[in-house]
């Protein structure tokens, strides 16, 4: 067997199709990029049209397929209508990424329901929905790979962690509930858990140098993350060759945790 065939054999995801929320922006675009570029049908799922089509777009130029679901995760029904919808482009997925997430970061002191309820729904209710609508259909027909985006404060507490690190625990206990429940079955629950990654979602941080600077010097790499970054970890997560990773939480972080 040639190399490029074992590694096909490993990691390819032809006739694959995958779900990414998220996937018109930072890490999750660069996931939906590298999923496609791996041979997954990719539907990208998020509010604004102007840069879902500019993704879609993006994996066309790369020889990929891909459909853009324009949809609000931030409400129940939302999270349905866009399940819906994105099974109408290519099919029920075997693949589900949840990246889309919001970073809403007031002092503990003033965070109000509505932080903590627009942070909830976006973070850990539509991953759950999704999961719901997904898991039991990728159980039955054997395989199935979900994957969620965490944080640091999935695991420790700084800059204001709030509402936005209750999401994110949550969030890994979640991948642990749906992998005791579906990997008998061939699908496997587990999470990326990024360090700083420079992207629109921390804008406020990553235009301050020195903030920038920081940051990265709590790397053991020297740098802060970029969403491409992520492309390898989440075609491996998505592929047969993790086949028996499960449950975990899987750190892409330049060593951010471990410094
Ligand atoms: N960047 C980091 O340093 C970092 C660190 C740790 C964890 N993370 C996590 O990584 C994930 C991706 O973050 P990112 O840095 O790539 O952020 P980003 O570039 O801001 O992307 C966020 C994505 O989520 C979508 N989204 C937000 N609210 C939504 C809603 N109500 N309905 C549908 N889609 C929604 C956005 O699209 P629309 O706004 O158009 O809807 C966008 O596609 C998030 O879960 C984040 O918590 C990021």
């Amino acid at each position: 067997m040639s190399a490029t065939d074992y590694l096909s054999e490993l990691f390819s995801l032809d006739g694959r199709v995958a779900v990414v929320t998220g996937g018109s922006s930072g890490i999750g675009r660069a996931m939906a990029v590298a999923l496609a570029r791996a041979g997954a049908s990719v539907v990208v799922v998020a509010r604004r049209e102007a840069e879902l089509d500019d993704t879609v777009r993006e994996i066309a130029a790369h020889g990929g397929r891909a459909a853009r679901v324009s949809a609000d995760l931030g409400t129940r029904d939302g999270v349905r209508a866009a399940a819906e919808e994105a099974v109408r482009a290519f099919g029920e997925p075997d693949i589900l990424v949840n990246s889309a997430g919001v970073n809403l970061r007031p002092p503990m002191g003033e965070l109000g329901e509505d932080v903590w309820d627009a942070t909830l729904s976006v973070n850990l209710e539509a991953p759950f929905l999704l999961g719901q609508r997904f898991g039991p259909g990728m159980a039955e027909r054997g395989y199935g790979r979900i994957i969620h985006v965490t944080s640091q404060q999935a695991h420790r507490a700084f800059v204001q962690s709030g509402a936005y690190g209750v999401s994110k625990g949550a969030l890994e206990s979640l991948a642990r509930s749906q992998a005791e429940a579906w990997s008998p079955y061939g699908v496997t629950c587990n999470t990326l858990v990024p360090g700083f990654v420079m992207t629109p979602l921390n804008e406020r941080l990553s235009s301050d140098p020195e903030k920038v600077a920081a940051l990265a010097a709590r790397t053991l790499t020297g740098r802060n993350g970029i969403a491409e970054d992520f492309a390898g970890a989440v075609v491996f997560l998505a592929s047969r060759a993790s086949a028996y990773v499960t449950g975990q939480s899987v750190f892409v972080d330049g060593g951010f945790s471990v410094h």
